[in-house]
């Protein structure tokens, strides 16, 4: 499996690089070929002389060396490379990354990496747990970044405990091995391009008033991410949410109904559309273009006009993608609202979930849902939003064949 992949690994500077030179000969004995950059900090816990020995490679750590960058570039070496193995990851170097901070030959190549990147997290408990650093996990993974560990545990420091032990070698190995036997899998939705609609419509009543509704954006993210995985090319048209962009994803952010029908039909053509979004039925018939005084006579009222149904028109238009999918969010007759609504808006699937405030569905991880399609209702099993995603993509992509 790991014959011939080029693996550039990133040693860190902390008490766990030691075990990382079992990861190299670990790595080559099952035929891949590794180099390693070494960071300034590195050097003081293992050599470039053991490190080079056992990758049987120059080991590389100076930026701005002139015989190394003639060698070979620090772009090139991150570029010529199938995988990206970051470990020991500081804390340090976590935050470095975080911030795209290039200080040193190895962060400038985390910059200019085109590879995936896996990080192996190594450091004190109480370092992991700081909200800094986990704020800097967050981050990196919301850029794509992948983690193997940190493991619970011993710490080099007597008579410390938790998690932040760098992984054990073996489960690093596997974990890369996991890592091309996923990346090697023929992706089903390679080459389709895939739209999706998610979070909330904000409706202005005026320059600081809206109404708007309870959707997170959980589950459409978690569709576009699916969709990403799959291999396809993922356009994510989403409302206001506070949820990071899904990896591997392009992002237009909108905030009414109508911005959003727009930024549909502009991402147009698609093979598949799913529309997760919980689009305001209506909004305020008037905008008051200042914001409207709280007077004596009482609240003003208001009056509501409907706004464009996105799904319907798209189930309709003449640019209709293959495949068309609606969700129905309801709180009574779940069912029959949504097999309805399969008809009326001209989709193949209709994702019907209960919103009722008892389920959590709205804002929570987890989501119970029907499939509405002209074969039938099937029931799915309370599964977290991203298996949902990852059946439903599925679910399609067999459709599509
Ligand atoms: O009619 P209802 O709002 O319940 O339909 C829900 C489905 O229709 C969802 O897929 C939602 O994204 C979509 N929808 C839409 N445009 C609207 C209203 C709903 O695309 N204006």
């Amino acid at each position: 499996m790991l014959a011939g992949k080029r693996i550039l690994i990133i040693i860190g500077g902390g008490i766990a690089a030691y075990k990382v030179l079992d990861v190299i000969r670990r790595l080559k004995e099952r035929g891949a070929e590794v180099r390693a950059i070494l960071t300034r900090s590195a050097k003081e816990f293992v050599t470039p002389m053991t490190v080079g020995a056992l990758s049987g490679e120059k080991v590389f750590s100076e930026l701005f060396d002139p015989t190394e960058e003639q060698d070979i570039g620090h772009i090139v070496l991150s570029r010529d490379t199938d995988l990206i193995l970051v470990a020991p990851a500081t804390a340090n170097l976590m935050a470095r990354m975080a911030n795209g901070i290039a200080d040193e030959l190895a962060t400038a190549s985390l910059l200019a990496a085109a590879a995936p990147i896996i990080i192996c997290p190594a450091m004190n408990q109480r370092m992991w747990a700081h909200p800094a650093t986990q704020r800097n996990a967050a981050r990196l993974a919301a850029d794509g970044i992948r983690f193997i560990g940190p493991a619970e545990g011993r710490m080099a420091e007597r008579g410390e405990a938790g998690v932040g032990r760098l992984s054990e070698p073996m489960e690093i190995v596997a974990g890369v091995e996991a890592f091309f036997a996923e990346a090697e899998q023929p992706k089903a939705l390679a080459g389709r391009h895939v739209l999706v609609t998610s979070g909330p419509t904000i409706e202005p009543i005026d320059p600081v008033r809206f109404i708007t509704n309870r959707s997170s954006g959980k589950q459409g993210h978690a569709v576009a991410a699916a969709a990403a995985r799959a291999g396809a090319r993922v356009t994510l048209v989403s409302g206001p949410v506070s949820i990071p962009d899904p990896p591997g994803v392009s992002v237009v952010r909108v905030e009414t109904a109508r911005e959003m029908f727009e930024a549909v039909f502009a991402a147009l053509p698609a093979d598949i559309a799913v529309m997760a979004a919980a689009v305001s039925d209506w909004r305020p018939s008037e905008v008051a273009g200042e914001k409207i005084k709280k007077v004596a006579g009482g609240p003003p009222p208001l009056s509501f006009i409907e706004n464009p149904d996105i799904l319907a028109t798209l189930g309709h238009t003449a640019q209709r993608p293959a495949i068309v999918v609606g969700f129905a969010a309801e709180t009574t007759n779940v069912e029959a609202n949504a097999a309805r609504k399969l008809a009326a808006k001209g989709a193949d699937y209709i994702v019907a979930n209960d919103v009722s405030p008892q389920g959590g569905v709205f804002g929570g991880d987890r989501n119970s849902v029907r499939i509405l399609s002209a074969s039938g209702v099937e029931v799915w099993p309370t599964l977290a939003k991203d298996e949902v995603a990852d059946r439903l993509i599925g679910m399609i992509a067999e459709r599509l064949g």
